[in-house]
C-alpha cells in the first residue's frame, strides 16, 4: 500500500515567460541531479506558461499540473480552460477548489466535483482542495468543515490513481503560520477515515492526502515524516528551485 510523497508546487498568479522557463529548468536540473528520486514532482504553473514549462521539463521526472479547469470539455465559456486543453498541453493533474478559487470565485463544493469528474474523464488526475478557515478552526469546527468538503467535493468514482485530496487549513497559506504536527496528523487521520467510508478502505490507504499551508525546507521534515501525510502542496516557497528542491531533500521520503 505504498503511497508515492508528491512534492508539489503551486505557483499561483506568478511569473512571466522568462521566468517561469528559468524557473522550471532549474528544478528540473535539480531533479535529474536526484537520480532516482523516492518521490513525484510536480509543478502548477499558469495557463499562459503551460506548454513552454512542458518544454523546459523534458527529460526530468517533473509533472505538469494546471492549477483550475472548467466541467466542460468545449464551448462557449468565454476565459475559461477544459480538460482536454489541458490535457493537451501535456498535464497529468490539475488542482481543483483550493481555497483561494473558493473565496475568489466561490467555488461550491458541487461544483468542484464537476471538475474533479471532468478531469477524470479527459484522462487528468484531480487534487482537490480542502482545509478551515480561522474561524471554523477556532470554532473546533475543522474536522467537520474538511468532511463536508470531502463528501461534496470528491466524485463518487475518485480511487487513489485519479484523486489526490490537499489539506491546506485557510490561516496557514502564505502566512507563515502552521497547525502543529498533531493537528495535521489529525486531521489527515481523519480525512482518510471520511474517504474509507466514502469509497472504501482499499482506495483510501492508497490515495495520497498532501498537507500545504507555510511548507518550507525548515519545517518539511516535521510534516512530511506523519504516517498521513504523502507529500506537500508547496506555494511559495515553490518559486524558488533551491527552496522547492530543498523541501523535497529534507522531507526524508526523497
Ligand atoms: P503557501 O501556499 O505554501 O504559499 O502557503 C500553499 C498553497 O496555497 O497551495
Amino acid at each position: 500500500m505504498a503511497r508515492k510523497t508528491l512534492i508539489a508546487g503551486n505557483w499561483k498568479m506568478n511569473g512571466l515567460l522568462a521566468d517561469g522557463v528559468d524557473l522550471a529548468k532549474a528544478v528540473a536540473a535539480e531533479v535529474k541531479k536526484m537520480g532516482k528520486p523516492g518521490c513525484e514532482f510536480l509543478v502548477c504553473p499558469p495557463f499562459t506558461l503551460l506548454t513552454s514549462v512542458k518544454k523546459a521539463l523534458r527529460g526530468a521526472k517533473v509533472a505538469l499540473g494546471a492549477q483550475d479547469v472548467h466541467f466542460n470539455p468545449k464551448g462557449a465559456h468565454t476565459g475559461d480552460i477544459s480538460p482536454l486543453m489541458l490535457k493537451d498541453a501535456g498535464c497529468q493533474y490539475v488542482i481543483v477548489g483550493h481555497s483561494e478559487r473558493r473565496a475568489d470565485h466561490k467555488e461550491s463544493n458541487e461544483l468542484i466535483n464537476k471538475k474533479a469528474a471532468a478531469a477524470y474523464e479527459a484522462g487528468l488526475k484531480a487534487i482537490i482542495c480542502i482545509g478551515e478557515t480561522l474561524a471554523e478552526r477556532e470554532a473546533g469546527k475543522t474536522i467537520d468543515v474538511c468532511k463536508a468538503q470531502i463528501l461534496g467535493s470528491v466524485p463518487d468514482n475518485a480511487d487513489g490513481t485519479n484523486t489526490v485530496i490537499a489539506y491546506e487549513p485557510v490561516w496557514a497559506i502564505g502566512t507563515g503560520k502552521t497547525p502543529t504536527a498533531e493537528d495535521v496528523e489529525e486531521v489527515h487521520a481523519a480525512v482518510r477515515k471520511v474517504l474509507a467510508k466514502k469509497l472504501g478502505k482499499g482506495n483510501a490507504n492508497k490515495m495520497r492526502i498532501l498537507y500545504g499551508g507555510s511548507v518550507k525546507p525548515g519545517n518539511a521534515k516535521e510534516f512530511l515524516s506523519l504516517p498521513d501525510v504523502d507529500g506537500a502542496l508547496i506555494g511559495g516557497a515553490s518559486l524558488k528551485a533551491d527552496d522547492f528542491i530543498a523541501i523535497a531533500k529534507n522531507s526524508g521520503q526523497c
